[in-house]
């Protein structure tokens, strides 16, 4: 499954939709991203692009991440590690929303605008505003010398590779390993210990294997896919580090299969959309193995026993109890990395609910790999 990028150019890969060629890339384009910027003796990551010193780096007080479609889930993820691993708040918005609100430029908060382009209109202007009120912004680029690439501060590039198919998939999987990056650098200047730091370092180090794995299941995941491909509208579930991983679960399989797919939070099911489930409203729960696993699990009870079907996207480690449910089992790693995992099985259901329903799974109707205008 190391597929090397030329190999679907003129190999035996040739015929095969760009998406699927990218999914199976993923193991070397993880590699990519982390070659040379592991710090072992120190537990840190080097990014030499950020163009900032230790001092400025401690002197940031808020982070904020922007981005647009699947950049704003992962730029959610990666807020989510950047409070969790240096302690800053953090959040992510959709860059096309935030122009529009008149918003507060503060002098320390750092901002970071993620695209796999680099040429996207809501996100490059987004950019320019904030730079225009003195703020200082960083990119997560996909594409050296982009629109973004240049208006920014300073960056990382995700070394990704070309991605030509219009779902992204590995360079959103770099974007959150340039996050889990970015946090560990922060937290490295901060509070978190060296040992944590070299926690992550080899919890980052296992990804490529790890992904190696989930990629042996495909079989399984093609299966998953065809019962869901059955249905005309579904859930995805997940909560605190799953919830935007199902954001991005939902949003790939609307694209390709444009079947109906809706993301909540595990935890407001029962605030509303618990009266939607039937059996034919199947629900994709997100559950890792964290300190939520017990809740979602009960939530997950509440679900079968409004006949939901149920595909739960978990750990061997987790035990179901009596769930009637379809398992799809990554194996795990560190609870801030294991986002990432979860969210690789997600792509092979969209891609392969799509494909089951005879669509063109690299061109999408009504969509463009990147939205230039506004
Ligand atoms: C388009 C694509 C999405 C993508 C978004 C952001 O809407 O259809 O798949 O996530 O743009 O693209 P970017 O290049 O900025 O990551």
């Amino acid at each position: 499954v190391d597929v090397d990028p030329s190999a679907y150019e003129y190999g035996e890969l040739a015929d095969e939709p760009r998406m699927f060629t990218e999914i199976l890339e993923q193991p070397s384009s993880v590699e990519r991203a982390l070659r040379g910027r592991l710090d072992e003796r120190f537990g840190t990551a080097h990014l030499g692009g950020l163009n900032l010193d230790p001092r400025e780096l401690r002197a940031i007080r808020r982070v904020k991440i922007l981005g647009c479609g699947s950049a704003y889930y992962v730029g959610q993820m990666g807020a989510g590690l950047i409070e969790e691993l240096a302690r800053i708040p953090a959040d992510a918005e959709a860059a096309s929303e935030f122009r529009y609100r008149n918003p507060i430029i503060e002098p320390d908060t750092l901002y970071v605008a993620v695209s796999q382009s680099g040429e996207t209109i809501d996100t490059l202007l987004a950019v320019q505003e904030i730079r225009r009120k003195g703020g200082r912004v960083l990119g997560v680029v996909n594409v050296v010398g982009s629109a973004i690439a240049r208006a920014v501060d300073g960056g990382i590039y995700l070394h990704a590779g070309p991605e030509i198919a219009v779902a992204s998939t590995k360079a959103l999987t770099n974007m959150y390993v340039a996050f889990s990056l970015l946090a560990l650098q922060l937290g490295r200047v901060r509070d978190l210990s060296i040992a944590d730091g070299k926690r992550l370092i080899s919890g980052l180090q296992a990804l490529p294997t790890q992904i190696e794995e989930i990629l042996k299941s495909e079989s399984h995941l093609e299966e998953v896919a065809a019962r869901l491909a059955e249905a005309e509208s579904m859930f995805f579930v997940g909560r605190v580090r799953g919830y935007p991983v199902a954001r991005e679960g939902a949003q790939k399989l609307k694209e390709i299969s444009y079947r109906h797919a809706e993301a909540y939070q595990t935890s407001e099911l029962k605030h509303g959309p618990l009266a939607l489930i039937s059996e034919s409203v199947p629900t994709v729960a997100i559950v890792p193995q964290d300190e939520l696993t017990d809740r979602n699990v009960a939530a997950l009870h509440e679900i079968s026993a409004r006949r939901g079907p149920l595909v739960v996207v978990t750990h061997p480690e987790v035990d179901l109890g009596e769930l009637d449910a379809l398992r799809v089992d990554v194996p795990k790693n560190e609870v801030e990395l294991d986002p990432i995992l979860l969210t690789i099985p997600l792509q092979l259901i969209a891609f392969h609910a799509a494909k089951a329903l005879g669509h063109d799974v690299d061109k999408p109707r009504n969509l463009a790999k990147s939205v230039t205008v506004e």
